[in-house]
Formats: C-alpha cells, structure tokens, sequence
C-alpha cells in the first residue's frame, strides 16, 4: 500500500484517487476486483464458479430463515445435507452473522435465541417497538455486551467475547442510538480520532476529504464545537465518525431519531448511497416505512424475540401486518 509510510497527519487528509459515485466503490469490493483470485479462498464470495472451483457446496448465500422453509419438505437426510451447506454458506457469504445469542443485563433476560444474518454488501433493517432488545443487539455485535449464549461472526471470524477495539479492528463500525458525538471536540477532531486504516491493503476510501464530499455541510463547520451543531449535523457527524474508521460493516442505530422529516430524508439519501457503493449495512429503525424504502432483508424483535425475517420485498408483497410487533395501533 503506497500510504504505509506517510504520517497519520498525511493519510488522515489524503484524498482517494478516484471517487466513484455508484456500486463497488467499497474497499473491500474494490480489493475483490483487484484480486479476483482471492475471491472464494478469502471465503467472501462464493459464486456458482467459484464454488465448483474450490469445493464449496452450490449453494447460494443462504439465508436461515430461507432455507429452514425449504428443509420441512425434505426428508431427514436431505434436512442434513442443507443444513451443512447452510453453515459454509452462512461463513462464507455472511459479513455479519448473530446465531442464537442470549444476553442479560445482570439478572435482566433481553435477548432470546436471537439469530440473523447480513449479506455482504446487502442492507438489514432491523425493526421493533422500544425496549424490543435492537441496541441490545446492537451493543452484543460490537463487543460492549457480551452473550451468555450464542456466537457473533464477522466474515466469518467468531468475535463473540473479544473487546469492542478487536471488533472494530475487524471492520465493524457503529452510528450509536443518540449520536454520542463529543460534544467537547470540534467537528474536524471528531473526524480525525475516529481515522482508521482499512484492513490488510484495502484501498482507504474514507479519510476527511472525502467524509467531508458525502457531508458538505461537515466541511463547513469543522472549527465548530460538536455540541454546538444542530441534531441533523450532529447525525452526520456520526455517520462520518463511523466512516473515518474504513469499515465494511456499518451498524446505525436509530440515525433518524428525533429529527425533522427533510433531515430525516436527507440521512436516508445518505444511506442509500453507502448501500449502493457496496457497504453491508445493518440499519436498526422504529420506522417501518424507512426501512422498506431501503432494505434487502428485515428482520423484526418483539420482546428480544425475532418474530418476522425475510426479504423485504417478499414480505412487502406478503402483505404482513407489522402493527402489533411495532406497537402501531
Ligand atoms: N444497560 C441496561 N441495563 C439494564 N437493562 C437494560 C439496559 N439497556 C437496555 N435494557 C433493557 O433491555 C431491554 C431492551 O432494550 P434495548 O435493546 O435498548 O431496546 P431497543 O433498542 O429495541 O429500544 C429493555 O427492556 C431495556 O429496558
Ligand atoms: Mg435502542
């Protein structure tokens, strides 16, 4: 990598070569093209090809819910067979994948046997009334709560247990519920102590140049104290804040909380932009209807229960009535 001996200073305000606008404009997809070879053996993606080539079963990036429909008509044999192939393939295809996690606050149960899976480069909304155990989750995938039972894997690496810094060293970045800006740090160190390298010799797609391209609006108040901001700027601070770190996984947690509906449009443009430059995106929201305009997949928790998954448009088209799980009467 040609930044390896420059100066944080240096790196922090380098500006990517080329600043793509549409899809595969994510480190890590970008690292993929450049090194097609890798593709199945780094265990990322697994195609029809490069299943064949390297003795991965052909099965498509499974999704539990998916393939647990389709093993009740199969007889116990074949359930097996799936079920093995369901497990390379969650490993294999999965940027992020939580299976059968417990967790307790003290003696507090909140999370029962709570499993879901996040396709790389796809966008999960994760739904559900308050106190429904979503930043619990959340707080779980990120190393803060560590389950009682269960694993977490990140590109396949089981991190259930390690610190929230091991977790992040591995790509994983989070928006949290209420921003949690510094309010003490101005804009532009805010940005600065969140810079991170991306993994291994992943091109460096985010630094403050480019943070400061998605958010104009950062660029022109970098002197100002973060605290100061209004909560829409303070919501783009955050998601820059995620972003200097280079992630590929990306958790927001509630981004359009309290704030008006054209900020609320314009944090969702946002997304919708990191989802279509090939960021896997897990986007945790009270908001149905936010969520269906953006997500692939949907998954929603009722009293730390998961009680509906699928694909988003599966479930549009389904019809399913959400108002008792959401708390919409
Ligand atoms: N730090 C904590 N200590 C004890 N209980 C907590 C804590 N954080 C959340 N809870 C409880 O866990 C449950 C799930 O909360 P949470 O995951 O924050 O829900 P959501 O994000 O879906 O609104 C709630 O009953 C909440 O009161
Ligand atoms: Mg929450």
């Amino acid at each position: 990598m040609t930044t390896s001996n420059t100066a944080p200073s240096d790196w922090i305000n380098q500006v990517p070569p080329a600043l793509p606008d549409t899809a595969l404009f994510h480190p890590h997809r970008l690292w993929l093209r450049d090194n097609p070879e890798k593709t199945a053996s780094r265990g990322q993606k697994v195609t029809e090809e490069t299943a064949g080539a390297t003795g991965l079963p052909r099965l498509r990036a499974g999704r539990l819910g998916e393939v647990r429909r389709r093993e009740s008509s199969l007889t116990a044999r074949g359930r097996n067979a799936v079920a093995r192939r369901c497990i390379v393939g969650a490993l294999a295809n999965d940027a992020l994948a939580l299976e059968e996690i417990d967790a307790l606050y003290g003696d507090s149960h909140v999370l029962h046997r709570v499993s879901f899976h996040l396709g790389e480069g796809r966008l999960l909304g994760l739904l559900g009334r308050n106190g429904a155990g979503k930043s619990t989750s959340i707080n779980v995938t990120v190393g803060l709560l560590p389950p009682r039972h269960g694993t977490v894997a990140v590109y396949g690496t089981a991190v259930a247990g390690r610190t929230p810094e091991a977790i992040a060293a591995l790509g994983v970045a989070l928006v949290p519920q209420g921003r949690r800006v510094f309010r003490s740090l101005t804009v532009r160190e805010n940005l600065v102590v969140a810079g991170r390298r991306p993994r291994g010799d992943l091109p460096m797609l985010w630094t403050l140049e480019s943070v400061s391209e998605l958010f104009p609006r950062l660029r022109e108040r970098s002197r100002q104290i973060a605290g100061s901001l209004s909560g829409g700027e303070q919501q783009m601070l955050a998601i820059g804040r995620a972003l200097m770190s280079n992630p590929r996984v990306l958790l927001m947690d509630e981004p359009s909380e309290g704030l008006a509906p054209q900020i609320v449009a314009e944090v969702m443009a946002t997304i919708r932009r990191l989802k279509a430059q090939g960021l896997s995106i897990v986007l945790v929201e009270q908001n149905a209807k936010l969520v269906f305009d953006v997500a692939d997949d949907i998954v929603v928790l009722n009293s730390g229960r998961v009680v509906v998954e699928g694909p988003a448009a599966e479930l549009s088209r389904r019809g399913l009535d959400l108002r008792q799980h959401l708390g919409i009467y």
